[in-house]
């Protein structure tokens, strides 16, 4: 059933869980400078229906984009727009997706960030215009600033924006902006226009269906710059186990990786519920998730004599043995001292 509501109109908080299930999809006109011209009228500016928005029934080409109805919102000029399927548009961009509960925390992103600085190192090193797009950033902007200043020791003429599909979250973000280099504007997976070299999207999908998830990383993968690298997944709320694919230009992952704060993991499969959107519902026998994840608890279990000179230790001695075993594990101990670790994706036969 298509909804009745026009959710480009929800305020903070009002989407109830974490495993909220979008039944729109909003396309909502945005400015030269960003702003939404609905929320600038106050009569829009509370949650209600929007008089102005019109329904678009359920069409089964939608289907494989998990869309079950649409709300357009009214343009620029204040007519209303004609019912058309949402395109990818650059320079005067509609932000494509659907906004979603806004839920974030200081500093809940810093093992991604952490492993970003150095995977995107050379892009972001060797790049004409060094612009990394952070999508979703939720109801308050506090991990893209983070995001911001992490990546300045990398590139001191990092330009980082902001992109959120909800008004009022890209209106309460303009007080932490520090143009040029750190910006937010109204956006989705379109990315506003935007070629960045580095994109972030973290617990964004989460909340989409599963079938959604081909055709947004197509999206935003599809505006890289050469070389370029879209990172998505999940985290828990305070950042303590995190998983997220890194994908390039083709927008088909090439790595998995997994980051957990150790002292308080039982097991390497207790991430499993922060896998990223396409892997949640895979972890089951017979897929490649599946078997990493119990040949990783086996290794964890083999190694727990080391785990006497503590966690790290235990899994960094778990991580050689999985590659012994012939799983593709990149990197070494450097990086897997600090509770990661990223295999190839797909893994392949082993
Ligand atoms: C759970 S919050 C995540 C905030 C932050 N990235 C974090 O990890 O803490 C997800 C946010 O993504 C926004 N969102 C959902 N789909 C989007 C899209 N296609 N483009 C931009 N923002 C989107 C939602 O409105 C919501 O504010």
């Amino acid at each position: 059933m298509p909804s009745t509501r026009c959710t480009n109109h929800l305020q903070n908080g009002t989407d109830a869980t974490d495993q909220y299930e979008p039944d729109v999809t909003v396309v909502a006109n945005v400015d030269n400078v960003g702003r939404c011209p609905s929320y600038a009228r106050p009569a829009h500016s509370t949650p209600a229906v929007c008089a102005r928005a019109e329904w678009v029934p359920f069409r089964p080409t939608l289907r494989d984009q998990g869309i079950r109805g649409r709300c357009f919102a009214e343009g620029v000029s204040g007519v209303t727009v004609a019912r058309r399927r949402p395109r990818l548009a650059a320079g005067r961009a509609r932000a494509l997706g659907v906004p979603t509960r806004g839920t974030t925390a200081p500093n809940r992103l810093r093992r991604v960030d952490r492993w970003l600085a150095a995977a995107a190192w050379s892009p972001l090193r060797r790049a004409a215009d060094p612009l990394v797009v952070d999508v979703g950033f939720g109801a308050s902007p506090v991990t893209t600033v983070e995001m911001y200043e992490r990546l300045r020791p990398v590139r001191p003429d990092v330009r980082v924006v902001g992109l959120e599909l909800a008004p009022e979250r890209v209106v309460v973000a303009q007080a932490a902006a520090r143009p040029p280099g750190l910006l937010f504007a109204l956006g989705g997976f379109e990315l506003a226009g935007h070629r960045p070299v580095v994109i972030r999207a973290m617990n964004v999908l989460r909340q989409y269906d599963e079938r959604a998830v081909g055709s947004a990383w197509a999206a935003m993968a599809g505006r890289l710059s050469t070389g370029g690298m879209l990172v998505e997944g999940t985290c828990d709320e305070i950042g303590r186990r995190a998983c997220w694919f890194a994908l390039g230009a083709g927008g088909v992952p090439a790595t998995l990786t997994f980051s957990a704060h150790l002292p308080s993991l039982l097991r390497p499969s207790d991430l499993a519920p922060r896998l990223p959107k396409a892997l949640i519902a895979r972890n089951v026998p017979g897929e490649d998730v599946h078997a990493l994840l119990a040949a990783f608890d086996l290794a964890w279990e083999r190694a727990a004599p080391r785990g006497t000179f503590g966690p790290r230790q235990r899994w960094i001695a778990a991580a050689a043995l999985l590659r012994r075993e012939g799983w593709p594990v990149l990197d070494g101990p450097r990086r897997w001292r600090l509770g990661e670790l990223t295999v190839a994706w797909p893994p392949g036969p082993r």
